[in-house]
């Protein structure tokens, strides 16, 4: 869809801002070998699976989720990646006799006000709406490893390869690249799912005798395009005798026939586990040094899992665990952070990141069906909402676009020296692209003094193409706690369908000039010769 684009001038809105910072960041002309490739889906999705057949759909395809992945799918090429599992996948149980799915959940309460089933029972048809799903995409799905029943896991496994061989899931091109056995395995020991003195080793041996059975019926092999993931623990332990690819790898889990289909390890990882939040709250959030300070220590489980040639990905992450903190998890501050951390991520090698979702949670990017309470209390809503948007989704949007459809572009993170400031650059074909600032200074509806700004200037180093002219796209907040309202562009994605509204509306200016970033703002430079 072409839509018309406004070119606005940038020199007027100087006067807003009352002393912007000078902040001078260097931006390489060509590709650094320092710099990371990035993964088309990079972005990608953690579905909760107790209400997955209300995200897919089930006699028809749910329409307005549908969108939301097809506008990320148009900026990169790629539809995002899903998977489908978590919590209830360990809670999960066959029976042919049901048609889609039958859960059972516990009582709300306003820290809570959309749990998790405690009990869900599915048949054939469950997998079989993957067939919804935008074409080529790639899936991960969770079996049963929590409760130890064999017969469930299989169960699922053989109802998964029966959906897969569909004709219907067929033309779709809809790809099952992994089954992944059991969610956070490393919590068993504590929740009463295995004994208190479970460990790794224990671990690897269970494993390995699911993964026997279930590569036997869900058709995995070495000649198989569907593979396993590995791991899927909430932390890591980083050492080769605890939870954690190290741990993994110590205990010989590649070393057996089903291990060896182990092609990419799963981390999970939340940045904190409040359940009420605050203004505080969200700036420790979104702040530079405790994004690095969340994502860092996984640099040698990276490295411990690039070396022996194996993938790695955020396999379930998002903001706070508990589905997300009220005012924080929900708002347009927690979009600022899930572009920083998703960009920070890809740069550290981590190849996809898969935001989890689940109806009515705090943290979602995407609300795939209409909610009656409302997901900050739990309170009756007077007028039901309908599917929406939150403002994670814009991250989404921001990201793919920076990535681009050339499905070799590369990241690189700048080196800037302001604690509120961090950019990155981008890459196709050798040459410099886009670059990406985000200024993650909460600027709330509680904050005192007139909102400050960054007065970036670009300094371009290396060799390579000279590039003259930019545009610069901005995400447009009002304030940092709003949950909606939000504008990219000068458009707005919070519509009926997901699609956008509003003219496109871009600057464009000289490479020297210089680009004002407010706080709580984010801006796209795209260059241009
Ligand atoms: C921003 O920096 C440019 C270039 O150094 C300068 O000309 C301009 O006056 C600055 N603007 C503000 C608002 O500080
Ligand atoms: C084991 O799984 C099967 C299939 O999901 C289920 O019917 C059965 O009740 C489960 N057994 C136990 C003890 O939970
Ligand atoms: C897998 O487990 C199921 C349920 O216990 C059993 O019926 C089946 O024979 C097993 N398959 C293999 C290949 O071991
Ligand atoms: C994989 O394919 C090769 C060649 O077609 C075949 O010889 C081998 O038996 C297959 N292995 C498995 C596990 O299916
Ligand atoms: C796994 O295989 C490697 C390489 O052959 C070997 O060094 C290691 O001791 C094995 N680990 C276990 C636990 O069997
Ligand atoms: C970084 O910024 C601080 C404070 O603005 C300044 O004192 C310091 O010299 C700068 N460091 C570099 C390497 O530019």
């Amino acid at each position: 869809m072409i839509f018309p684009v406004i070119f606005v001038a940038a020199l007027g809105a100087w006067f807003r801002y009352a002393n912007a910072q000078a902040v001078t960041v260097a931006v390489p002309l060509s590709v650094p070998s320092s710099a990371a490739s990035l993964n088309p889906s990079l972005l990608s999705f953690s579905i909760e699976q107790d209400r997955w057949a209300d995200w897919a759909g089930t006699t028809s395809k749910n329409g307005f989720f549908l969108n939301t992945l097809h506008n990320l799918e148009q900026r990169t090429g790629h539809a995002p990646s899903l998977r489908i599992g978590a919590d209830s996948e360990d809670h999960t149980n066959f029976d042919p006799s049901v048609e889609f799915s039958e859960a059972v959940f516990p009582a709300f309460s306003a820290t809570t006000p959309y749990p998790e089933a405690s009990n869900v029972v599915v048949g054939d048809k469950y997998y079989q709406i993957i067939s919804h799903l935008p074409k080529g995409t790639s899936v991960i799905w969770g079996v049963n490893f929590g409760q130890n029943n064999l017969t469930a896991a299989f169960l699922e496994a053989q109802s998964i390869q029966n959906a897969f061989s569909t004709k219907a899931v067929k033309e779709a091109k809809v790809k099952l690249d992994f089954i992944e056995i059991g969610n956070e395995a490393d919590l068993y020991h504590s929740n009463g799912d295995r004994p208190g003195t479970w460990n790794i080793a224990e671990y690897t041996k269970e494993w390995t005798a699911f993964a026997q059975n279930i590569s036997a019926a869900a058709g995995i092999s070495s000649n198989s395009s569907t593979k396993f993931i590995g791991g899927g623990f909430l932390g890591s332990g980083h050492s080769s005798n605890s939870f954690s690819p190290q741990g993994l790898f110590a205990s010989g889990i590649l070393n057996s026939t089903e291990g060896q289909l182990i092609t990419s390890i799963s981390q999970h990882h939340y940045s904190g586990s409040f359940c009420s939040g605050s203004a505080g709250l969200l700036q420790d959030l979104m702040t530079k040094s405790s994004i690095r300070g969340n994502l860092n220590p996984f640099v040698p489980d990276i490295a411990a899992t690039r070396a022996l040639g194996l993938d790695y990905v955020l396999g379930e992450t998002n903001s706070y665990a508990c589905h997300g903190a009220p005012g924080v998890s929900n708002t347009a501050g927690a979009a600022l952070w899930t572009l920083d951390y998703m960009l920070f991520s890809a740069q550290l090698g981590i190849s996809k990141v898969y935001f989890h979702q689940g109806v009515g949670y705090k943290y979602n990017m995407i609300q795939p069906a209409t909610l009656t309470r409302s997901i900050i209390d739990g309170s009756t809503l007077d007028t039901p909402l309908d599917p929406h948007v939150q403002p994670q989704y814009y991250a989404g949007l921001i990201a793919n676009e920076a990535i681009g459809k050339s499905g070799s572009s590369k990241i690189v993170e700048l080196n800037i020296n302001d604690t509120r400031v961090s950019g990155y650059a981008f890459f196709e074909h050798e040459n410099l692209k886009h670059a990406v600032l985000i200024n993650s200074e909460a600027f709330t509806t509680s904050s005192t003094g007139p909102r400050t700004s960054k007065n970036i200037t670009l300094s371009f180093t290396g060799d390579g193409t000279e590039r003259k002219t930019m545009t610069v796209k901005r995400l447009a907040i009002n304030f940092a706690d709003d949950a909606n309202g939000l504008t990219w562009g000068g458009q707005s994605f919070e519509t009926a369908d997901a699609r956008p509204s509003g003219t496109l509306s871009v600057e464009k200016i000289n490479v020297n000039d210089a680009v004002a970033l407010q706080a709580t703002e984010v801006v796209l430079l795209s260059f241009h010769n």
